[in-house]
C-alpha cells in the first residue's frame, strides 16, 4: 500500500485523533507545524452507512492533510462495509483508522472502540477488521489499546498484521484504566518487536525529551501526540527540533486558528473555540479573568478583539 510518509525516513510525528479537539480547523493550524499526519475525529461507520450530515463533514480534509486518515468506529461488518465503499469514492481521504480503543460508556455497550479488544469479541473483532482491509482500496491502519482489562496487545497486533493493516498505534494503557496511570511503554516495545508493521507510540508524549526517549525505548516507528498539543498546536516544531515559536507568532497561530473555527462553523465556531482559548490561556497572567470574558463572548468581531487584547 501507498502511504507516503512511510517512505520517509522515520520517525514520524503523527496528531492523534480527539473527538472534540482535532476537528478541520486544529488540524489546518497544527499542520503548519511540521506534523507528518493527521486522523480526523472518531467517527462512526453507521452514521458514514446512512449518510449523516455531520459526520460528512467531520471528514473534511484542510487542503495542508495530506496524508490524512479518516478514523472509524465500528461494530457491524454490514455498515463497516457500506462506509468503507462511501470513502473509497471520496478522493480527498488517504486512508482509514480503525478505532479499538474508545473507552466511554456509549462505545462499550454498543460494541465498538476498545470493546472489541475483548477475548469473547476477537471473532467479531477479525471479521470486522477482515471486511474494511478487504473492501478498502486506501491504506488502512489501527488505533488500539493495551487490551480491554487484561492485556493482549502483542496477540491482537499479530493478528491485525495478519489481516493486513498497514501500520498500528498503540496507546500504551488498558481501555479500564480510562486515563489513569501513565503509559505503559514497555508493552508497546514488544508490540514493536512482535509485528513487522511501522507501529506508532501513543500516550503522555508531551515534549521532545519524552519523544526522543520513547522512540529509543520502544524502537517505535514514531509518536502519536494528543492532549499535548492541545494548547500547543506549535508542539511539533518543538517535536522535530526546528525551533520555537515567539509570543507574537503565538498570538497569530490562535488568531488563525479562531478565524478557521469561524470559517468552518460559522458564528457557532466562537463557542465551539472557548475550550481552547482556555487552553491558550493556561499558565498565561490573569487567565481566569480571559476565561470568564470569553465565555460570554457570541460574536466572531468581539472574540477576535478580545484575543488580540489578551494575548
Ligand atoms: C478529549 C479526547 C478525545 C479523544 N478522542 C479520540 C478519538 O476520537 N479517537 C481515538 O482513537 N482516540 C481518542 N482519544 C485518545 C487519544 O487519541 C490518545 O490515545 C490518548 O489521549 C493518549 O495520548 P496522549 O497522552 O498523547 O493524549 C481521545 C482522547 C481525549 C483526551
Amino acid at each position: 500500500m501507498n502511504i507516503s510518509i512511510l517512505k520517509s525516513n522515520p520517525p514520524y510525528f503523527f496528531l492523534a485523533p480527539l473527538a472534540g479537539y482535532t476537528d478541520l480547523p486544529f488540524r489546518s493550524v497544527v499542520k503548519k507545524f511540521g506534523c507528518d499526519m493527521t486522523f480526523s475525529e472518531m467517527t462512526n461507520v453507521n452514521a458514514i452507512a446512512y449518510n449523516n450530515e455531520k459526520t460528512k463533514r467531520m471528514m473534511e480534509k484542510s487542503p495542508l492533510e495530506t496524508p490524512y486518515f479518516v478514523q472509524i468506529a465500528a461494530n457491524n461488518v454490514e455498515n463497516a462495509i457500506k462506509a468503507v465503499e462511501k470513502i473509497n469514492e471520496i478522493d480527498w481521504i488517504d486512508g482509514i483508522d480503525i478505532n479499538l480503543g474508545c473507552p466511554v460508556n456509549k462505545a462499550r455497550r454498543s460494541g465498538f472502540g476498545g470493546v472489541l479488544l475483548k477475548e469473547e469479541n476477537k471473532e467479531k473483532l477479525k471479521e470486522i477488521v477482515n471486511a474494511i482491509v478487504k473492501t478498502s482500496k486506501k491504506p488502512v491502519s489501527a488505533k488500539m489499546r493495551l487490551g480491554f482489562d487484561e492485556i493482549v496487545a502483542v496477540d491482537r497486533a499479530k493478528m491485525l498484521e495478519d489481516l493486513g493493516i498497514d501500520f498500528l498505534t498503540v496507546h500504551g494503557r488498558t481501555v479500564k484504566q480510562m486515563y489513569k496511570g501513565s503509559a505503559n511503554y514497555d508493552e508497546i516495545k514488544k508490540v514493536v518487536k512482535a509485528v513487522n508493521i511501522p507501529v506508532i507510540t501513543n500516550g503522555d508524549i508531551t515534549d521532545y525529551e519524552k519523544a526522543k526517549f520513547v522512540l529509543e525505548y520502544t524502537g517505535a516507528a514514531g509518536v502519536s501526540i494528543g492532549r499535548g498539543a492541545i494548547g500547543k498546536p506549535w508542539i511539533f516544531l518543538e517535536m522535530k527540533q526546528q525551533g520555537n515559536i515567539t509570543p507574537q507568532q503565538k498570538k497569530e497561530v490562535i488568531l488563525e486558528h479562531l478565524n478557521q473555527m469561524i470559517n468552518f462553523y460559522g458564528d457557532y465556531g466562537v463557542i465551539l473555540f472557548r475550550k481552547h482559548a482556555h487552553a491558550y490561556s493556561k499558565g498565561l497572567k490573569n487567565a481566569s479573568e480571559f476565561r470568564s470574558k470569553i465565555n460570554e463572548v457570541k460574536e466572531p468581531q468581539k472574540a477576535l478583539e478580545l484575543l488580540e487584547e489578551y494575548f
